[in-house]
């Protein structure tokens, strides 16, 4: 499964019905800077896990476009 950056609404997760603007929003928050909390606030990845790779690929790049504030809250 791949991130379509055209299509915000589409869910990536869909064991939680997770979209990718759901994750955006909540990394743009500061409220989920790892898959972790991700999954602990939205159920992402603790189902059938399909979506863990495609999430953290999306979460990688979210944080690699450079919010100093979330990579200061990023678990390594
Ligand atoms: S698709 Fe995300 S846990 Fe199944």
């Amino acid at each position: 499964m791949t991130v379509d950056q055209d299509k915000p609404e589409e869910v990536i997760c869909s064991c939680s019905g997770t979209t990718e603007e759901k994750i955006k929003a909540l990394v743009a928050s500061g409220r989920a800077a790892n898959l972790d909390q991700i999954s602990r606030i939205t159920g992402a990845c603790s189902g059938c896990g399909a979506c863990d790779s495609t999430i953290q690929e999306l979460l990688d790049g979210l944080l690699d476009a450079g919010c100093s504030s979330i990579a200061d809250t990023r678990q390594t």
